[in-house]
Protein backbone atom coordinates (compact mmCIF):
# COMPACT_ATOMS: atom_id res chain seq x y z
CA UNK A 1 0.00 0.00 0.00
CA UNK A 2 2.94 2.27 0.66
CA UNK A 3 4.39 1.61 -2.59
CA UNK A 4 0.90 2.79 -4.13
CA UNK A 5 1.05 5.75 -1.58
CA UNK A 6 4.32 6.86 -2.87
CA UNK A 7 3.13 6.40 -6.67
CA UNK A 8 0.63 8.16 -6.85
CA UNK A 9 2.17 11.26 -5.11
CA UNK A 10 5.15 11.02 -7.75
CA UNK A 11 2.34 10.74 -10.61
CA UNK A 12 0.39 13.69 -9.09
CA UNK A 13 3.35 15.97 -9.05
CA UNK A 14 4.10 14.61 -12.20
CA UNK A 15 0.60 15.87 -13.71
CA UNK A 16 0.89 18.96 -11.72
CA UNK A 17 -2.86 18.37 -10.17
CA UNK A 18 -2.56 18.66 -6.46
CA UNK A 19 -4.38 16.67 -3.86
CA UNK A 20 -8.19 18.66 -3.82
CA UNK A 21 -8.88 19.57 -0.17
CA UNK A 22 -12.21 21.01 -1.68
CA UNK A 23 -14.65 18.86 -0.04
CA UNK A 24 -17.61 19.77 -2.54
CA UNK A 25 -15.47 18.74 -5.12
CA UNK A 26 -14.05 15.49 -3.49
CA UNK A 27 -18.12 14.46 -3.75
CA UNK A 28 -18.65 15.46 -7.31
CA UNK A 29 -15.60 13.13 -7.90
CA UNK A 30 -16.74 9.88 -5.90
CA UNK A 31 -20.24 10.17 -7.70
CA UNK A 32 -18.61 10.90 -11.40
CA UNK A 33 -16.54 7.72 -10.64
CA UNK A 34 -19.26 5.95 -9.28
CA UNK A 35 -21.48 7.25 -12.48
CA UNK A 36 -18.66 5.88 -14.45
CA UNK A 37 -18.71 2.02 -13.24
CA UNK A 38 -22.30 1.62 -12.14
CA UNK A 39 -24.06 3.09 -14.81
CA UNK A 40 -21.58 1.09 -17.46
CA UNK A 41 -21.61 -2.11 -15.59
CA UNK A 42 -24.99 -2.34 -13.89
CA UNK A 43 -23.68 -3.81 -10.57
CA UNK A 44 -25.12 -1.45 -8.43
CA UNK A 45 -28.52 0.04 -8.99
CA UNK A 46 -28.36 2.57 -6.39
CA UNK A 47 -26.19 4.22 -3.84
CA UNK A 48 -27.80 3.16 -0.85
CA UNK A 49 -28.71 0.12 1.04
CA UNK A 50 -31.53 -2.18 0.42
CA UNK A 51 -34.62 -2.95 2.26
CA UNK A 52 -33.88 -6.93 3.83
CA UNK A 53 -37.74 -7.44 5.09
CA UNK A 54 -37.91 -11.08 4.22
CA UNK A 55 -34.13 -11.84 5.72
CA UNK A 56 -30.66 -11.36 4.63
CA UNK A 57 -31.08 -13.95 1.76
CA UNK A 58 -33.40 -11.28 0.01
CA UNK A 59 -31.85 -10.81 -3.32
CA UNK A 60 -29.99 -7.67 -4.00
CA UNK A 61 -32.62 -6.19 -6.64
CA UNK A 62 -35.93 -7.21 -4.67
CA UNK A 63 -34.42 -5.67 -1.24
CA UNK A 64 -34.02 -2.79 -3.30
CA UNK A 65 -37.65 -2.30 -4.77
CA UNK A 66 -38.70 -2.64 -0.80
CA UNK A 67 -36.71 0.60 0.53
CA UNK A 68 -37.85 2.31 -2.45
CA UNK A 69 -41.63 1.52 -2.10
CA UNK A 70 -41.19 1.75 1.77
CA UNK A 71 -39.83 4.81 1.18
CA UNK A 72 -42.43 6.10 -1.04
CA UNK A 73 -45.36 4.69 1.46
CA UNK A 74 -43.58 6.42 4.50
CA UNK A 75 -43.97 9.83 2.82
CA UNK A 76 -47.79 8.64 1.04
CA UNK A 77 -46.62 9.62 -2.26
CA UNK A 78 -49.41 8.48 -4.37
CA UNK A 79 -50.98 9.84 -7.75
CA UNK A 80 -50.19 13.73 -8.16
CA UNK A 81 -48.06 13.85 -4.87
CA UNK A 82 -45.17 16.59 -5.45
CA UNK A 83 -42.16 15.00 -4.49
CA UNK A 84 -39.11 16.16 -4.18
CA UNK A 85 -35.45 14.15 -3.47
CA UNK A 86 -32.22 15.66 -2.55
CA UNK A 87 -29.31 13.60 -4.18
CA UNK A 88 -31.56 11.19 -6.64
CA UNK A 89 -28.64 9.43 -7.33
CA UNK A 90 -29.10 7.24 -10.24
CA UNK A 91 -33.27 8.01 -10.51
CA UNK A 92 -34.67 4.54 -8.82
CA UNK A 93 -36.85 6.64 -6.59
CA UNK A 94 -37.54 8.82 -9.28
CA UNK A 95 -38.94 6.70 -11.31
CA UNK A 96 -40.87 4.55 -8.95
CA UNK A 97 -42.89 7.76 -7.70
CA UNK A 98 -43.55 8.36 -11.52
CA UNK A 99 -44.97 5.11 -11.76
CA UNK A 100 -47.18 5.86 -9.02
CA UNK A 101 -48.00 8.86 -10.99
CA UNK A 102 -46.63 11.82 -8.64
CA UNK A 103 -44.60 14.53 -10.07
CA UNK A 104 -41.58 13.08 -8.99
CA UNK A 105 -38.02 16.25 -9.14
CA UNK A 106 -34.28 15.30 -8.32
CA UNK A 107 -31.39 17.48 -7.44
CA UNK A 108 -28.03 16.25 -7.26
CA UNK A 109 -24.38 17.82 -7.18
CA UNK A 110 -23.30 15.41 -9.86
CA UNK A 111 -23.08 16.41 -13.50
CA UNK A 112 -23.20 13.15 -15.04
CA UNK A 113 -26.09 12.08 -12.92
CA UNK A 114 -28.27 14.98 -14.42
CA UNK A 115 -27.18 14.09 -18.21
CA UNK A 116 -28.02 10.99 -17.94
CA UNK A 117 -31.39 10.92 -15.97
CA UNK A 118 -32.45 14.01 -18.16
CA UNK A 119 -32.06 11.96 -21.41
CA UNK A 120 -34.51 9.18 -19.72
CA UNK A 121 -37.10 12.37 -19.18
CA UNK A 122 -36.54 12.76 -15.11
CA UNK A 123 -37.13 16.26 -13.78
CA UNK A 124 -33.76 16.58 -12.38
CA UNK A 125 -31.46 19.54 -12.07
CA UNK A 126 -27.66 19.95 -10.46
CA UNK A 127 -28.71 21.88 -7.72
CA UNK A 128 -26.99 21.85 -3.97
CA UNK A 129 -29.40 21.76 -1.78
CA UNK A 130 -27.70 24.76 -0.26
CA UNK A 131 -29.72 26.57 -3.01
CA UNK A 132 -32.99 24.63 -3.06
CA UNK A 133 -35.13 27.80 -1.96
CA UNK A 134 -33.67 29.29 -4.59
CA UNK A 135 -34.36 26.70 -7.34
CA UNK A 136 -38.08 26.12 -6.01
CA UNK A 137 -41.21 27.83 -4.93
CA UNK A 138 -42.01 28.24 -1.60
CA UNK A 139 -44.75 25.36 -0.57
CA UNK A 140 -44.18 23.70 -3.40
CA UNK A 141 -43.94 20.03 -2.86
CA UNK A 142 -46.01 17.24 -0.28
CA UNK A 143 -42.84 15.40 0.52
CA UNK A 144 -39.14 15.63 0.27
CA UNK A 145 -37.08 12.48 0.65
CA UNK A 146 -32.80 12.52 0.97
CA UNK A 147 -32.00 8.93 0.89
CA UNK A 148 -28.60 8.50 1.56
CA UNK A 149 -27.25 12.02 1.09
CA UNK A 150 -27.56 14.42 4.35
CA UNK A 151 -24.08 12.66 4.97
CA UNK A 152 -22.68 15.42 2.03
CA UNK A 153 -24.27 18.19 3.91
CA UNK A 154 -21.92 19.14 6.24
CA UNK A 155 -18.00 18.75 5.37
CA UNK A 156 -15.80 17.61 7.60
CA UNK A 157 -14.01 21.66 7.49
CA UNK A 158 -17.36 22.85 8.83
CA UNK A 159 -17.45 20.16 11.99
CA UNK A 160 -13.98 21.47 12.63
CA UNK A 161 -15.06 24.90 12.65
CA UNK A 162 -18.01 24.13 14.98
CA UNK A 163 -20.76 24.67 12.18
CA UNK A 164 -22.47 21.31 11.72
CA UNK A 165 -25.48 22.46 14.07
CA UNK A 166 -25.83 25.57 12.08
CA UNK A 167 -26.01 23.87 8.54
CA UNK A 168 -28.22 21.07 9.71
CA UNK A 169 -30.98 24.09 11.32
CA UNK A 170 -31.10 26.21 7.77
CA UNK A 171 -31.20 22.79 5.97
CA UNK A 172 -34.23 21.38 7.89
CA UNK A 173 -35.72 25.33 7.05
CA UNK A 174 -35.12 25.27 3.88
CA UNK A 175 -36.95 21.91 4.06
CA UNK A 176 -39.96 23.83 5.78
CA UNK A 177 -39.90 26.26 3.10
CA UNK A 178 -40.66 24.15 -0.10
CA UNK A 179 -42.96 21.73 1.88
CA UNK A 180 -46.68 22.83 1.84
CA UNK A 181 -48.24 22.72 5.64
CA UNK A 182 -48.07 18.82 7.17
CA UNK A 183 -45.60 17.91 4.47
CA UNK A 184 -43.48 15.28 4.99
CA UNK A 185 -39.83 14.51 5.03
CA UNK A 186 -37.86 11.37 5.10
CA UNK A 187 -34.57 10.96 5.94
CA UNK A 188 -31.93 7.63 5.70
CA UNK A 189 -28.79 8.77 7.09
CA UNK A 190 -25.86 7.14 8.59
CA UNK A 191 -25.32 8.96 12.00
CA UNK A 192 -21.86 8.78 13.88
CA UNK A 193 -22.53 7.49 17.46
CA UNK A 194 -19.45 9.55 18.68
CA UNK A 195 -18.66 12.18 17.33
CA UNK A 196 -15.04 12.25 17.22
CA UNK A 197 -13.71 15.40 15.95
CA UNK A 198 -10.40 15.30 13.70
CA UNK A 199 -9.16 16.67 10.65
CA UNK A 200 -9.57 13.75 8.78
CA UNK A 201 -9.58 15.58 5.41
CA UNK A 202 -6.52 17.34 5.23
CA UNK A 203 -4.22 13.71 7.32
CA UNK A 204 -2.15 12.19 5.60
CA UNK A 205 -3.22 8.22 5.92
CA UNK A 206 0.57 7.17 7.08
CA UNK A 207 -0.45 9.35 10.02
CA UNK A 208 -2.88 6.90 11.23
CA UNK A 209 -2.41 2.79 12.41
CA UNK A 210 -3.21 1.61 9.33
CA UNK A 211 -7.02 -0.02 9.44
CA UNK A 212 -7.43 1.52 12.96
CA UNK A 213 -10.39 3.73 13.58
CA UNK A 214 -9.11 7.02 12.39
CA UNK A 215 -7.89 5.40 9.67
CA UNK A 216 -10.41 4.26 8.01
CA UNK A 217 -12.23 7.50 8.92
CA UNK A 218 -9.67 9.51 6.60
CA UNK A 219 -9.99 7.27 4.13
CA UNK A 220 -14.04 7.40 3.88
CA UNK A 221 -14.12 11.21 4.06
CA UNK A 222 -11.64 11.70 1.56
CA UNK A 223 -13.31 8.94 -1.29
CA UNK A 224 -17.23 10.87 -0.30
CA UNK A 225 -16.12 14.26 1.03
CA UNK A 226 -18.83 14.65 3.80
CA UNK A 227 -19.01 14.24 7.32
CA UNK A 228 -21.76 12.19 9.86
CA UNK A 229 -24.21 13.86 12.04
CA UNK A 230 -24.33 12.10 15.79
CA UNK A 231 -27.20 10.43 17.50
CA UNK A 232 -29.62 13.17 18.53
CA UNK A 233 -28.33 15.89 15.98
CA UNK A 234 -30.33 16.11 13.32
CA UNK A 235 -33.58 16.26 15.83
CA UNK A 236 -32.37 18.56 17.93
CA UNK A 237 -31.52 20.53 14.56
CA UNK A 238 -34.80 19.90 12.98
CA UNK A 239 -37.06 22.05 15.76
CA UNK A 240 -39.19 24.16 15.46
CA UNK A 241 -39.50 23.44 12.01
CA UNK A 242 -40.18 19.13 12.26
CA UNK A 243 -41.31 16.61 14.52
CA UNK A 244 -40.39 13.65 13.80
CA UNK A 245 -43.16 11.01 13.78
CA UNK A 246 -41.01 7.60 12.48
CA UNK A 247 -38.02 5.95 13.05
CA UNK A 248 -35.69 2.52 12.19
CA UNK A 249 -32.76 1.12 12.07
CA UNK A 250 -31.25 -0.05 9.09
CA UNK A 251 -27.55 -0.59 10.18
CA UNK A 252 -28.02 -4.61 9.69
CA UNK A 253 -29.58 -3.54 6.32
CA UNK A 254 -26.93 -1.17 5.49
CA UNK A 255 -24.37 -4.44 6.04
CA UNK A 256 -26.26 -6.68 3.94
CA UNK A 257 -25.90 -4.52 0.88
CA UNK A 258 -22.59 -4.12 1.25
CA UNK A 259 -21.43 -7.31 1.50
CA UNK A 260 -23.82 -7.84 -1.60
CA UNK A 261 -22.01 -5.30 -3.33
CA UNK A 262 -19.14 -6.98 -2.62
CA UNK A 263 -20.07 -10.02 -4.06
CA UNK A 264 -21.65 -8.52 -7.16
CA UNK A 265 -18.17 -6.25 -8.05
CA UNK A 266 -16.03 -9.49 -7.31
CA UNK A 267 -18.20 -11.82 -9.70
CA UNK A 268 -18.10 -8.65 -12.12
CA UNK A 269 -14.69 -8.66 -12.29
CA UNK A 270 -14.84 -12.30 -13.95
CA UNK A 271 -16.71 -10.43 -17.17
CA UNK A 272 -14.02 -8.55 -18.85
CA UNK A 273 -16.46 -5.71 -20.23
CA UNK A 274 -16.88 -4.54 -15.89
CA UNK A 275 -12.98 -4.92 -15.79
CA UNK A 276 -12.37 -2.50 -18.77
CA UNK A 277 -15.21 -0.28 -17.79
CA UNK A 278 -13.71 -0.25 -13.96
CA UNK A 279 -10.60 0.51 -15.55
CA UNK A 280 -11.90 3.46 -17.91
CA UNK A 281 -13.22 4.70 -14.31
CA UNK A 282 -9.83 4.49 -13.06
CA UNK A 283 -7.59 5.66 -15.73
CA UNK A 284 -10.62 8.41 -15.50
CA UNK A 285 -9.90 9.47 -11.94
CA UNK A 286 -6.19 9.21 -12.30
CA UNK A 287 -6.12 11.74 -14.56
CA UNK A 288 -8.04 14.20 -12.82
CA UNK A 289 -6.66 13.77 -9.63
CA UNK A 290 -4.38 10.80 -8.69
CA UNK A 291 -4.49 11.06 -4.92
CA UNK A 292 -8.25 10.75 -5.17
CA UNK A 293 -7.79 7.48 -7.54
CA UNK A 294 -5.17 6.59 -4.75
CA UNK A 295 -7.73 7.17 -2.09
CA UNK A 296 -10.38 5.31 -4.21
CA UNK A 297 -8.12 1.79 -4.50
CA UNK A 298 -7.41 2.24 -0.86
CA UNK A 299 -11.20 2.61 0.16
CA UNK A 300 -11.96 -0.27 -2.32
CA UNK A 301 -9.08 -2.62 -0.92
CA UNK A 302 -9.34 -2.53 2.11
CA UNK A 303 -13.11 -2.71 2.46
CA UNK A 304 -13.66 0.40 4.43
CA UNK A 305 -17.54 0.73 3.58
CA UNK A 306 -18.54 -2.58 4.82
CA UNK A 307 -15.86 -1.96 8.05
CA UNK A 308 -18.61 0.88 9.22
CA UNK A 309 -21.61 -2.16 9.62
CA UNK A 310 -20.06 -4.82 10.93
CA UNK A 311 -19.61 -6.03 14.25
CA UNK A 312 -21.63 -6.18 17.33
CA UNK A 313 -21.12 -2.95 18.32
CA UNK A 314 -20.59 -1.12 14.87
CA UNK A 315 -18.93 2.36 14.99
CA UNK A 316 -22.30 3.92 13.17
CA UNK A 317 -25.69 3.53 12.89
CA UNK A 318 -28.03 4.12 9.96
CA UNK A 319 -31.06 5.12 10.39
CA UNK A 320 -34.69 6.03 8.75
CA UNK A 321 -36.45 8.87 9.92
CA UNK A 322 -39.77 10.58 9.13
CA UNK A 323 -40.82 14.35 9.88
CA UNK A 324 -43.68 16.23 9.93
CA UNK A 325 -43.42 19.87 9.21
CA UNK A 326 -45.23 21.76 12.02
CA UNK A 327 -46.25 24.85 11.37
CA UNK A 328 -44.60 27.95 13.27
C1 LIG B 1 -25.38 8.09 -1.56
S1 LIG B 1 -26.00 8.92 -2.98
C2 LIG B 1 -27.70 8.45 -2.86
C3 LIG B 1 -28.39 8.49 -4.19
C4 LIG B 1 -29.81 7.95 -4.21
N1 LIG B 1 -30.65 8.65 -3.31
C5 LIG B 1 -29.83 6.46 -3.92
O1 LIG B 1 -30.53 6.04 -2.99
O2 LIG B 1 -29.14 5.72 -4.63
C6 LIG B 1 -26.00 10.65 -2.51
C7 LIG B 1 -26.57 11.59 -3.54
O3 LIG B 1 -26.59 12.91 -2.98
C8 LIG B 1 -26.10 13.83 -3.94
N2 LIG B 1 -25.58 14.99 -3.17
C9 LIG B 1 -24.45 15.06 -2.45
N3 LIG B 1 -24.33 16.28 -1.89
C10 LIG B 1 -25.41 16.99 -2.25
C11 LIG B 1 -25.85 18.31 -2.01
N4 LIG B 1 -25.13 19.15 -1.25
N5 LIG B 1 -27.01 18.73 -2.57
C12 LIG B 1 -27.74 17.89 -3.36
N6 LIG B 1 -27.38 16.62 -3.62
C13 LIG B 1 -26.23 16.17 -3.08
C14 LIG B 1 -25.07 13.05 -4.74
O4 LIG B 1 -24.79 13.64 -5.98
C15 LIG B 1 -25.80 11.70 -4.85
O5 LIG B 1 -26.73 11.77 -5.91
Amino acid sequence: MKIVHAFCQVVSKLLNKPRVYDENEITKRCYRLFHFVAEKTKLMSEYTEGYYKDGQNTPYELAQEYQIEEILDKVKCGKETQLLEVGCGNGGLLRAAKKRGARAVGITVCKEQVEHLRKEGLEVYLCDVRELEKQFNSELFDAIVCNGSIEHYVKNKDALEGKDDLIYKSIFKKFSSVLKPGGLAMTTTIHMKERKLNNYIASNLGDHKYLSHNWRLAVLIQFYGGWYPSEGQLERCSEPNFKKIYEYDATKDYLYTSLDWKRRFLRGMLNPINLYHMFCGVVDSLTKDPYFAYIALVYFKSGTWTWQFEGENPPVKHLWKVWEKVST
